[in-house]
């Protein structure tokens, strides 16, 4: 059996990104004119470390189809650890996302160097893919 994709569908991405070398590139991706799909909402956070299961969770609740979430590459964080500490923290979301019927496919950690407009680009297209694929968020249940 073959799954239809709905071509109409728009998804609601929320992205996390650090100030340092995520953000960087993005503004890199934005003065080079790379294009990526609108349907991605930027929050900036100092550091990925910082981000609470619960932020994510809430993003899901209030309808995010995908969460994603963008550091400086491993070795690269401006505060030692903190995309190492936020790859673990997130590899244990994803299993909590499973036991909530959320597709662990909707959360996804990705890195880019400040000069990685390109990356960040790539990241979004293939994320907003993998999201179309996956379809809605069925759990929103805050408005
Ligand atoms: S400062 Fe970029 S991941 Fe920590």
């Amino acid at each position: 059996m073959s799954t239809k994709v709905d071509e109409t569908y728009k998804p609601k991405i929320l992205a996390f990104c650090c100030n340092w070398c995520s953000y960087a590139g993005i503004d890199i991706a934005g003065i080079t004119h790379m294009q990526y799909p609108a349907s991605i909402r930027l929050v900036k956070v100092m550091c990925i470390g910082r981000i609470h299961p619960d932020l994510v969770l809430e993003a899901f609740a209030r309808g995010a189809d995908g969460v994603l979430i963008v550091g400086c590459h491993v070795g690269d964080c401006h505060y030692i650890r903190g995309n190492q500490f936020a790859e673990s923290r997130m590899t244990d979301m994803a299993e909590m996302l499973e036991g909530l019927g959320i597709d662990r496919r909707r959360l996804k950690i990705g890195y880019i160097f400040a000069y990685e407009g390109k990356r960040f680009s790539d990241l979004v297209h293939e994320f907003t893919r993998e999201i179309i694929s996956a379809g809605p968020n069925t759990l929103k249940v805050l408005t």
